[in-house]
């Protein structure tokens, strides 16, 4: 037998053993802890970068692990053997930094406005009855008398009953003189109880909310009795290893085994991060009773164990858009095995639940004179054009270079990624890393700030090349190529220099110019231009702000006023919640999905063209953007 050996991972303090050999990204996997691997463990791209704090192990040179940085004690976990005992630090991936709409000052202020209903009456209830005993003149099944007694003090029908609340029914009527709290989920037109408890009630009742995203997921735990948010976590999906983009996962998903291995590793995401949300909250994940999840077709179906292979292939069709509730047990969600699940619907293979759950956090719907744009610039990009009459939708497939995927130094919303940088006219460049600290990475609103600030102050031209004369000192080659130094080794968290390279910028300017022309030709095809909109909401894990006149400058947005544009940051959270604190919310998520015109842009002729046109800094076609044109002269930078 194999000698094991212990591995303590830091900062979780989490502790397990290894057998010898065992690679240290399997042995994480395993742990089911956060870590980035875009390459799949190919070694490649750098991203799954740990401290080696104690012990020894082996570790294969690679590329993507500079000879100085692993002198450092650092290693490519996949790229690691484990031979003894060990201490290993991973990224810290703090969740507080993802902006959700709950709870932000948007949400406190337009509380009347956003589409979805905000009140809480969801469809799990806690009641306290007094079930009266039985007598030879009444002589009905307790399960009948507590119907009764639920029916008659407070007009609930409950219907059915669980097999595991009826092994204890008989007992809990018996005490306490029928004083019984129970808790009832409404299934169809009528309540199931899945619940049990003496009174008073040693438990909470409480929910969950989740946004599974192809990168990120984020978990919120919410008080269901006073709508209370209690927590919230974020963390990476550990499905990152079997492919970036939900293209990938659909393709990894097509070997035998593969697909029941996705699903347990988005089931896997969700515990962990449940499991951190419940111990925040100070619940037990037994009193979490309502489960709402929004996410894109793909990542529903993953969770679900659906097969998604036909999202991809021509005519592109999901299994379902309309999910129905199923059991939290039957997925192995550690919640209240009675839980419910309820997932946001689709409108179709490539415009999902964190779509229809999203635009409640909007009031896109509430308004039938204004015109609005929805922009979800996630690992998918995603977007609709309507008010409360009419509502058409597209997708784009803008990769998750926003989200800190497909860069190398991007990364999501976490504690030490840069979410605001400013170029002086001078060259100085200053930023703002999350949490303080030396800065990982750059999230999006810190890539977006970088990339404009390079282009005003003369260091990239239109097509995104940089200038090597201008960037002087900054100006890094590397094996990977030439690149825009942003902090240097010593100043940065892994001690290996931080760098924007051609190949991230060239990342940026294809997402930003997938969002941008899909846009443009969905306005197209309803016969619409851009200043007839009224309002622009934009969602994604871009950061806690998003500055619009660099999002403007790079042409990732329109050129319109700037109070027209309202950042929201993740509105597929903030969905999922209004949908776990509302009955009417879940009715009008399932409306919206039935509402939405899907417009498939691949087949649309035009696409290349706005497409290839919008691939310039800020585009091909400068009269779009006035506000940008105006300092664009003839050898002149936007700074002179
Ligand atoms: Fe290890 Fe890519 S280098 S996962």
């Amino acid at each position: 037998m194999r000698k094991a050996f212990k591995v303590e991972f830091l900062p979780f303090r989490s502790t397990h053993s290894f057998a010898r050999g065992t690679n240290l990204l399997d042995a994480i996997r395993k742990a089911g802890l956060p870590l980035k691997s875009t390459c799949g463990g190919k070694g490649t791209c750098g991203e799954c970068l740990v401290r080696i704090e104690g012990g020894e192990a082996r570790i294969r040179t690679s590329a993507a692990l500079p000879e100085e940085v692993r002198r450092l004690g650092y290693a490519l976990a996949c790229q690691t053997e484990i031979e003894e005992d060990l201490t290993v630090e991973l990224p810290r991936f703090e969740e507080q930094s993802i902006r959700t709409v709950a709870g932000s000052r948007f949400f406190e202020e337009h509380r009347d406005r956003i589409s979805g209903v905000f009140e809480v009456n969801p469809v799990v209830r806690k009641i306290q009855v007094s079930v009266p005993a039985a007598t030879l003149s009444d002589n009905s099944s307790d399960l009948r008398r507590l119907q009764r007694q639920i029916h008659k003090e407070k007009g609930l029908r409950c219907l059915q009953a669980e097999h595991r609340v009826l092994k204890k029914l008989a007992a809990a009527v018996r005490e306490k003189e029928g004083e019984v709290t129970a808790i009832l989920v409404k299934t169809g037109p009528g309540w199931t109880l899945v619940d049990l408890q003496p009174n008073p009630p040693s438990k909470n009742l409480c929910g969950l909310a989740c946004d599974i995203g192809t990168t990120t997921v984020v978990c919120e735990i919410a008080d269901l009795e006073d709508g209370r948010v209690l927590s919230t976590t974020t963390g990476f999906n550990q499905q990152l290893r079997c492919g970036e983009d939900v293209i990938s996962r659909i393709d990894y998903a097509r070997r035998p085994g593969r697909l029941q291995e996705l699903q347990t590793l988005a089931v896997q995401t969700i515990n962990a991060l449940a499991e951190k949300s419940c111990r925040e909250a100070g619940i037990s994940s037994d009193d979490i009773y309502y489960v709402s999840v929004a996410g894109n077709t793909t990542m529903t179906h993953l969770l679900l164990g659906l097969d998604p292979r036909f999202i991809r292939e021509e005519p592109y069709i999901p299994t379902m858009n309309l999910v129905p509730m199923v059991k939290a047990s039957d997925l192995g969600l550690n919640v209240n095995p009675e839980a419910r699940v309820h997932c946001a619907p689709a409108v179709g293979s490539y415009v999902g639940g964190d779509i229809t759950a999203g635009l409640l956090s909007t009031p896109i719907l509430r308004d039938a004179e204004k015109t609005s744009l929805f922009i979800d610039a996630g690992t998918n990009g995603e977007l609709v054009i309507g008010n409360r009459d009419w509502l058409a939708t597209c997708a784009c497939s803008a990769g998750p270079a926003f989200e800190g995927g497909g860069t190398k130094c991007g990364l999501p919303a976490i504690e030490g990624a840069i979410e605001a940088v400013t170029i002086s006219k001078s060259g100085d460049l200053a930023y703002r890393v999350i949490g303080g600290g030396k800065p990982k990475g750059l999230c999006g609103s810190g890539l977006v700030d970088l990339l404009a600030g390079l282009f005003v102050h003369g260091y990239l031209d239109r097509s995104g090349k940089l200038d090597q004369e201008r960037a002087g000192k900054r100006l890094v080659r590397n094996g990977e190529g030439t690149g825009f130094l942003v902090e240097k080794a010593p100043r940065s968290y892994w001690g290996r220099d931080l760098i924007l390279t051609e190949k991230d910028i060239t990342n940026l300017i294809r997402t930003k110019g997938a969002i941008f022309s899909a846009c443009a030709l969905l306005l197209k095809n309803i016969g619409l231009t851009f200043d007839q909109l009224d309002a622009v909401y934009i969602a994604g894990g871009f950061g806690q702000h998003l500055d619009v006149d660099n999002a403007i400058r790079i042409g990732l947005l329109p050129d319109l006023d700037r109070e027209k544009f309202h950042y929201l940051g993740n509105t597929s959270l903030s969905g999922a919640y209004l949908v776990l604190l509302s009955e009417k919310n879940r009715e009008l998520v399932n409306a919206i999905a039935g509402k939405m015109t899907y417009i498939e842009l691949n087949a649309e002729p035009g696409y290349m063209n706005e497409y290839t046109g919008s691939l310039f800094l800020p585009h091909t076609d400068i009269g779009l953007f006035p506000s940008v044109k105006k300092f664009l002269r003839p050898g002149k930078r936007l700074d002179d």
